[in-house]
């Protein structure tokens, strides 16, 4: 059986006559910025996550850095975060002229461990950048509480947690702001590239609005901030409107075939993702941790049954930014991580027998030792 670790083209299928009429209609009407789609978007975003303000914006990088440039994040300035992730959080963090200062991860989370952040706080330090990696919030109430005690910001990179909750509470309500990610393969996924800063304070909100737009202010041509062109097309803000009708039905197809997964895994010898207490988990993956990974995903390769690394090399490693790492053995939660974990295919179209066969695939290569 062949399991692909995508299916972009099922989402398309499943509402294929919505998303054609929507689009033909934009290309004919000749209004492709800054459209009614877009103005819709944003206020159901806002909705959905409960925040005052939801400000879309051309990709998740983009969010990260126009958050951050309107939290006044820049030169001179510290920013706790982790190393095991996307590159797009740190290279966004540098890019402002700020450092990034490294912390190592929960091993069961993989989410920043919040025990190792007080100790990284200098002077500098002007905020925390938590990412709520796989599809699960990193521990949001002891960040905020370490926040709180030293005076930081709190950004949220939320780019894998759409819609996903803590104690009920939706991303976006943990910090100062959050970003977002709609690139293709994610929960909620664009034709293309978007991405979406959510925030509930009014000045933050409306830097993201001129800063996306060069900086403008109310009247043309007139020039506030410094800013970019990273406007959501309305082509891609009509697609995420159709995409975001099933959101919520997709997230539980998801908790349900990660549920199958859990079950069907439990006697493998592979240490299986878990969700902190209070977590509505979107499962954005489902990330297994093997100590003879490399030969997991050979075998699986072998049996049709495709499935990624995410992350191969924590970003201490790499050449841009091993000026901000201690070295090798420095995040070594981080490092270890990345040579154990293997995300299996995880969307809303698999079909039950796929997941299952995916699973004793896994426990082929990983069967418990019996003494
Ligand atoms: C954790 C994280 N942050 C940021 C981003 C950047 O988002 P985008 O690819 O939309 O620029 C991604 C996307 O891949 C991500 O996974």
């Amino acid at each position: 059986m062949r399991v692909p670790f995508y299916d972009i083209k099922a989402q398309y299928d499943e509402l294929a006559p919505e998303l054609d009429a929507a689009v033909h209609e934009i290309l004919s009407s000749g209004g492709y910025i800054m459209g009614p789609n877009h103005k819709a978007f944003e206020e159901e975003m806002a909705e959905l996550h409960e925040v005052k303000h939801a400000i879309a914006v051309n990709s998740g990088t983009d969010a990260l850095r126009i958050m951050m440039d309107a939290a006044g994040i820049g030169p001179g300035d510290e920013v706790i975060t982790t190393a095991f992730t996307f590159v797009a959080s740190t290279e966004t963090i540098v890019q402002t002229g700020a450092m990034p200062v490294f912390v190592d991860i929960d091993p069961v989370t993989f989410n920043i461990d919040p025990s190792l952040i007080e100790a990284a706080i200098t002077p500098k330090t002007k905020a925390i950048m938590p990412i709520h990696l796989f599809g699960q919030l990193a521990d949001v109430d002891r960040v905020g509480e370490i926040g709180r005690k030293h005076n930081l910001i709190v950004l949220e990179d939320a780019a894998q947690a759409v819609g996903s909750k803590h104690n009920g509470k939706p991303a976006g309500n943990f910090g100062l702001a959050a970003s977002l990610s709609f690139y293709v393969t994610k929960n909620l996924g664009a034709a293309g590239d978007g991405g979406m800063i959510l925030t509930n304070d009014d000045l933050v909100a409306e830097k993201c609005r001129s800063i996306r737009v060069h900086g403008m202010g109310r009247e043309r041509y007139y020039y506030d901030y410094l800013g970019y062109t990273s406007r959501l097309d309305e082509i891609q803000a009509a697609v995420l409107r159709i995409k975001l009708t099933k959101l919520v039905a997709w997230n539980t197809r998801r908790a349900e075939l990660a549920q199958i997964y859990l079950e069907a895994l439990e006697s493998a010898d592979v240490v299986l993702p878990m969700t902190s207490p209070g977590n509505t988990n979107t499962w954005h993956q489902f990330s297994v941790r093997c100590t003879r990974r490399d030969g997991l995903q050979a075998h699986l390769k072998e049996k049709g049954v495709d499935s990624m690394i995410y992350y191969p090399v924590p970003l201490h490693y790499h050449e841009p930014y091993r000026r901000f790492g201690k070295g090798e053995g420095s995040l070594p939660e981080s490092e270890r991580a990345a040579l154990q974990i293997l995300n299996l295919p995880m969307h809303q179209h698999l079909s039950e027998d796929q997941v299952r066969h995916v699973s004793e695939c896994v426990k082929e290569f990983c069967a418990p030792v019996r003494a």
